[in-house]
């Protein structure tokens, strides 16, 4: 059985793609990507059907993470089910995700990405959209960190 961990942010452009790359890629380093299915949404569907946000590859593309998802929607309905991880970016994607929950157990499966960060002290993901160059590479900096932290917690509940 595969482990089904979906990543969620507002637009799916820019921080979720990232997160669904660079977890990817650890993965395939690992040589475990069979074991994993791996996606990306956003909480806001004004993106749906757009590539990852041109600055996002831009700085993604320098570190080896090629971003090739195209932007959907959180759709309730399917993806608390089809998903065993719903990891949400910062603490507005964390409360619009709790909002769409239909259960105690859906919320059981919600986590915020930098929960599982072992060297950087953020509480969120901050969102690049509206700044510069330096957001995109911290935010870069975080998903790296934040993805070795969610495969040795996987590994662990294995
Ligand atoms: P993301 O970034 O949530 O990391 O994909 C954003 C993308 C688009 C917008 C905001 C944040 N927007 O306002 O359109």
């Amino acid at each position: 059985m595969k482990t089904r961990i979906l990543f969620v942010c507002l637009g799916n452009i820019c921080r979720s793609p990232s997160a669904e790359a660079v977890f990817k890629g650890l993965v395939k380093n690992k040589g475990v990507d069979d074991k994993f299915y791996i996606d990306s949404a956003g909480t806001y569907g004004y993106h749906e059907g757009e590539p990852a946000d041109r600055r996002m590859q831009s700085h993604a593309i320098r570190r080896g993470y090629n971003l090739t998802s195209i932007s959907r929607p959180f759709i309730p309905e399917r993806d608390w089910d089809d998903f065993d991880y719903i990891i949400g970016m910062d603490n507005s994607n964390m409360r619009n995700l709790a909002d769409m929950a239909r259960s105690k157990d859906d919320l059981k499966k919600l986590y915020k990405m930098t929960d599982f960060a072992n060297n950087y002290g953020h509480t969120e993901v901050p969102d690049p959209y509206y700044g510069g160059d330096p957001g995109f590479e911290l935010v870069l900096d975080l998903l790296e960190d934040a993805s070795e932290g969610l495969f040795e917690k996987l590994n662990y509940e294995k």
